[in-house]
């Protein structure tokens, strides 16, 4: 996408993540709020806010907590830009391994992931609710590329 801006991810932005969450069901639905603390970042076109990514980073392990891209900007590279902040910034918090749940009938989500490195490494059963489904774990090593 053109013009595209990745920022760190503020209390400002609460209203654009309700609505994008709102449009991403296959997301976590998480408020707003819980964002704060972590790193996190917003994906900007010049129309606002089109896309969001939180981690947390635990010893050398960097877990993708949530990325969502509102559906009309997808496809146009909003969420590999994103990712690679969060690895750049993976990178400086001394993180060797970068890894993330899915659901397993998310299609979507698992070819980005592929794309971008990311092999199926473990499943966790029935980690989902409503509807129940099983989480593939996927994983890569950690290299900003
Ligand atoms: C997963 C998601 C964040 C990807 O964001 P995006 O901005 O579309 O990703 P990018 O444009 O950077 O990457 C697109 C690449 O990912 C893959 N991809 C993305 N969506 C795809 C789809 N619906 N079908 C097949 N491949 C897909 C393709 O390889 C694609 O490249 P291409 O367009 O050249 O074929 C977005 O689809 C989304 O927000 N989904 C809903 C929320 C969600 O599932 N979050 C993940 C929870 S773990």
């Amino acid at each position: 996408m053109e013009g595209l801006n990745i920022r760190r991810l503020g209390p400002a932005d609460a209203e654009a993540i309700e609505r994008i969450t709102r449009e991403s069901p296959q997301a976590e639905a998480w408020d707003p709020a819980g964002y704060l603390g972590l790193p996190a970042w917003v994906a900007e076109g010049s129309g606002g806010v089109v896309g969001f990514l939180a981690v947390r980073v635990v010893a050398e392990e960097m877990e993708v907590l949530n990325l969502a891209v509102e559906p009309e900007s997808r496809r146009q590279g909003v969420g590999g830009a994103l990712l690679r902040a969060a690895l750049v910034f993976g990178e400086s918090a001394g993180a060797t391994r970068i890894s993330l749940e899915v659901r397993e009938s998310n299609e979507a989500a698992r070819r980005f992931y592929e794309g971008q490195g990311f092999r199926v490494v473990g499943r966790r059963r029935c980690y989902y609710r409503q509807p129940e489904e099983d989480a593939l774990l996927m994983a890569r090593p950690h290299a900003v590329r």
